[in-house]
């Protein structure tokens, strides 16, 4: 069979991207250690019809010093609501170090706070963790940015950023609770 001089270049440049494309996955999954964004990276997963045992059935904010953050947030997502933050705003200090753990115990929701890089699913099962920092005090719309059901475009919530010096630790979950 006869094939054309630039019909095997292309297949040929074809053949040479997709061996690219493979190679910098591979090289990025190895050498640099990426992780799928909004995956936890120690693969947590929780049953999500039964949350009562773990830290989302006192979803808010408690105090860590693991290294990589000051306090973390445990949200859920649920139809049609973020636990906290729905009905009244989260607050957390700026500048400061904040880890959340998100999960959902009913279908997919997204989660997205307006004007930062926070941008996450919220998967049934699966728990997902990211570390932030707000640079800047103020309050921040959150929304669901998957169709999760009939009420997805009410589903939102506020983060307020305050000053880290009054920042209020009364309102932190016990986490020996
Ligand atoms: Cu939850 Cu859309």
């Amino acid at each position: 069979m006869h094939i054309h001089r630039f019909e095997k270049l292309w297949i040929g440049l074809s053949l040479f991207l997709i061996a690219c494309f493979i190679g910098i996955v591979m090289f990025g999954f190895t050498v640099l250690d990426l992780k799928v964004p909004g995956g936890d990276p120690s693969g947590k997963t929780v049953d999500p019809m039964n949350l009562t045992e773990t830290p989302f059935a006192d979803p808010g904010v408690r105090k860590v010093e693991d290294g990589r953050a000051e306090y973390e947030v445990y949200m859920v997502a649920r139809k049609f609501l973020f636990q906290p933050s729905t009905g009244g705003a989260l607050e957390l200090p700026a500048d400061t170090r904040v880890t959340f753990h998100l999960t959902s115990p009913d279908v997919i929701h997204g989660l997205e706070v307006v004007g930062t890089n926070i941008n996450s699913m919220a998967i049934p099962g699966q728990v997902a963790t990211f570390t932030t920092i707000f640079p800047e005090t103020g309050t921040y719309g959150l929304i669901c940015h998957e169709y999760c059901g009939a009420a997805h475009h009410s589903m939102q919530g506020q983060i307020k950023v305050v000053p880290k010096d009054e920042f209020d630790e009364s309102t932190l979950v016990d986490a020996d609770a």
